[in-house]
């Protein structure tokens, strides 16, 4: 039976109407799609390789570290974000922070992540492009092998520098083809809208990579629209101002365009005043396909699971919806749809056996 099938007559049943626990959540099987390497540097991890390779850092201990953490917005987050990345000099260096992320699947019960890397956030130092994907190559063939982690790796143009350094980028990353699924744009979104990288997206789609990026963050809907038309995406990261634009959202549910959503990276960046404010349940509610992520989780205060806790104190929210988000992280993935279909199963499966446990 097709998991869909499955998934229909589950949604009917009385059970899923209970608010979702946390146990429920932490063991939930999931696909996170949103989620910057650099952004998941922990303050030890900075402070310990700031002190093996000699970079000066100012912080004196990793408690310092974690009190610079208050940000306004966006921009206020990537100054101390590109700063923490300086520290990353060897293969063995991101081999360690790839590990550390994908320990953190294990313990989420991520079954798949599609991670995101920023070359030239490294290239721009004289860190080779080779180097950075390496290790963390290695580290993720690592975590397959050794706990059947599902993975894709996605290339991300740094949108604050220029069209022909995206071009040059492209380039290397047509060298890794192969181990390229995606290509994204990240960085500071206002004043750098989607339009100024149509030709370099164009050629990406033409070499048959995914289109994905980050849109209506802190940007208006005009540039989600920009991201669909002129970029092609096939999907949206955050795109929450999707919401000022009554078209945009019947435009994103008619065409199940995915928006790969980070509540806590919304609160801390300051886009939303407190959780309670988050349009997540109003997008899931007009059938847009939205899933939960950490985007930089050592920076924003906490790993996948910790988003959904989060969205779980301040809403109530149902298991059929979490099972909602947890089915969506799957089904708007990169993978193939029997891998898919294997997912979506674990997914039925986990949630006949919590709700048979629990009387
Ligand atoms: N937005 C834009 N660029 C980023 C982000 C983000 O949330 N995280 C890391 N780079
Ligand atoms: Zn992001």
């Amino acid at each position: 039976m097709q998991a869909s099938t499955e998934f229909n007559q589950l949604a009917r049943l009385d059970k899923v109407k209970q608010l979702a626990s946390k146990a429920f959540l932490a063991g939930l099987p999931k696909a996170e799609l949103h989620l910057h390497l650099d952004g998941s540097l922990s303050p030890q991890l900075m402070f310990d390789l700031a002190n093996k390779n000699s970079v000066a850092l100012p912080y004196q201990s990793v408690e310092e570290i974690e009190a610079a953490y208050q940000f306004s917005d966006l921009q206020s987050f990537l100054d101390l974000y590109y700063q923490g990345a300086g520290v990353l000099q060897t293969e063995q260096d991101f081999y360690d922070l790839t590990w550390d992320y994908c320990l953190h699947c294990k313990a989420d019960n991520i079954l798949h992540t599609e991670l995101s890397f920023d070359p030239q956030t490294h290239t721009q130092r004289g860190i080779s492009f080779d180097t950075v994907i390496g290790g963390t190559l290695r580290a993720l063939k690592d975590s397959e092998q050794q706990f059947g982690l599902s993975y894709k790796l996605m290339l991300n143009f740094l949108r604050h520098l220029s069209a022909d350094s995206a071009a040059e980028t492209l380039e290397s990353a047509l060298l890794w083809k192969e181990k390229i699924t995606s290509i994204g744009l990240d960085s500071s979104e206002l004043g750098h809208p989607p339009s100024k990288f149509t030709d370099v997206f164009a050629k990406a789609k033409a070499e048959g990579f995914k289109i994905v990026a980050h849109a209506g963050e802190e940007g208006p809907p005009d540039y989600i629209w920009q991201a669909i038309n002129l970029l092609k995406v096939d999907r949206i990261d955050h795109g929450i101002r999707a919401d000022e634009d009554p078209k945009l959202m019947e435009y994103l549910a008619q065409h199940q365009i995915p928006l790969t959503v980070c509540p806590l990276s919304n609160v801390r960046l300051c886009v939303y005043e407190d959780m309670q404010q988050h349009n997540i349940f109003k997008m899931l509610g007009q059938n847009i396909r939205v899933t939960v992520n950490s985007d930089d989780p050592t920076y924003f205060g906490g790993y996948l699971n910790d988003n959904f806790f989060a969205l779980a104190d301040a809403f109530p929210m149902t298991q059929l919806q979490a099972i909602q988000l947890a089915h969506n992280s799957f089904t708007a993935s990169f993978i193939s749809y029997p891998q898919k279909q294997f997912f979506l199963q674990k997914l039925i499966s986990y949630v006949e056996q919590f709700n048979a446990k629990e009387k």
